[in-house]
Formats: C-alpha cells, structure tokens, sequence
C-alpha cells in the first residue's frame, strides 16, 4: 500500500487565505506520515517574491517527499523567476516507496496568462519517463496544475490546457495511473481508460464556488484499489472516487 497526500491551491498572499487551515493541513499531512505529498500550484496569490518566501517557509514545514509544480497565479510578475529561485528544487521528478512509484511534475504555466500549456519540450519529456517508469513497473503519477478534462460545476470552460488533447493522448498511451491537478479550487475525478485524473480543491483560501468549503485529497493505493478521499477544513472527510488499480506493482 501507499499513501500520498494532494494539496493545491494554497494562494499565499491572497486576502482571504486562511493561515489556520493550511497548518491544520500541514499537521495532518505529518501525522499520516504519507509516502509523497504533491503540491499542485498557485502556492501564491500574485507570483510576488515575498509571498514565494512565505509559501517557501509553509512548504518547509512538510515533512514527507515533496512536489510542488507551479499554477497561473505564480507565473504572475515574473513569478515564475522567483519560482526558479526558490522552489524549483522542489519540483522534479521523484521516485519514492522503495522504488515502486514514480511522481513527474509538469509546468503548465505562462507568464501573466491564466490558461495552460504544457508544450511539446515537456510533452516529450514526460512521454519518456512515463516509457521508463513502465518498463520497470512503476505506478505512475504526472503532477500539473491546470485540468486536463473539464472539471463540472465550474462555469464556462477557459483553462484547460491549450495542448489537452495532445497532453491527454500521452498520458493515456504511457498508461499513467494518476494524474493529478488543482487550478479549479473543485474537488474532482474522472477516469479514462487505465488513468484516474483528481483535482483537488483549494487548502487555503476562501475562493469557493457556493457552499464548498477549503478542503485536501488523500489518496490510498491498495494492490487492487484505488481510494480518493476528500478531507474537508471542518474536519469531515468523505471518499471522492475509488478505482480499481490496474498497476499491480503497490503491494
Ligand atoms: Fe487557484
Ligand atoms: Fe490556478
């Protein structure tokens, strides 16, 4: 078995971003001890280097192997040199749980645009980890911000990526287990052919649709499922989706 823990959309810097939630997140994360935890971007508000100090300070708190991929709002006012600067480090390829899983981080970010694209440079890139991670039998998770299919209840569609169909044939055909993303701030899962595709909400910050409220997904690979649990800010957590694995390599 293993377990990851997916945060996204912190959103450092913003006016309603709530301190006390992505602690008690952060808290939770460390108690449960997860094999990887991957942050799905917009870790801030407006891609300013103060609040990339900030997030960098939260980040630091996690304990577990960690990825973190930028979102739109940290491609705001050259953010994304801060990003280099002070968290790229973060976001790279990780192979964790005794060599049984590998996570790859995507930038699906451009400057000062709020829509995505992944480009053909990593499109490649990704096309042949996902290549090497089945040739040695390894559960496969690509890590991008911006949703790769259209996530409901989320008004007129604009974000998805530029590329998606390009992206989504690539990832599909290199057989990923798990795709995983933010950017929408709504809990999500869809499954096409042997991938799962979640977003996650937003851990931190008070941009929600209606009702919804702050929330992060925890996700338990069994030999022969998959688990996708939403853990919500007031201390409720419900299953979002669960999958039958088709990798067989998580024991
Ligand atoms: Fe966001
Ligand atoms: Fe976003």
């Amino acid at each position: 078995m293993a377990f990851i823990v997916h945060l996204s959309d912190m959103h450092v810097g913003a006016i309603n971003f709530k301190d006390e939630f992505l602690l008690s997140a952060i808290k939770k994360s460390n108690e449960l001890d997860p094999d990887l935890v991957i942050v799905t971007g917009d870790i801030t508000e407006n891609g300013y280097y103060l609040e990339f100090e900030h997030a960098a300070e939260y980040l630091d708190l996690i304990e577990s192997p960690l990825l973190v991929v930028p979102g739109n709002h940290d491609s705001r006012h050259i953010g994304n040199e801060s990003f280099e600067e002070l968290i790229r480090k973060r976001c790279r390829t990780l192979v964790v749980k005794n060599n049984e899983i590998k996570a790859i981080g995507l930038d699906s970010s451009e400057p000062d645009l709020d829509y995505g694209k992944v480009g053909r440079a990593q499109q490649r890139r990704m096309e042949r980890e996902l290549k090497e991670a089945e040739n040695r039998n390894l559960y496969k998770i690509i890590a991008l911000h911006h949703h790769l299919i259209p996530v409901p209840k989320t008004g007129r569609e604009r974000n998805v990526l530029t590329d998606a169909g390009d992206i989504l044939k690539s990832v599909v055909e290199g057989n990923a287990d798990l795709v995983l993303s933010g950017h929408k701030h709504v809990p999500h899962a869809w499954q096409l052919e042997n991938t799962a595709f979640v977003t996650a909400g937003t851990v931190s910050s008070l941009k929600l649709r209606g009702k919804d409220i702050c929330s992060f997904n925890t996700i338990d690979i069994h030999e022969k499922s998959v688990e996708i649990v939403l853990n919500q800010s007031n201390g409720n957590s419900r299953i979002l989706a669960k999958y039958e694995n088709k990798c067989k390599v998580i024991d």
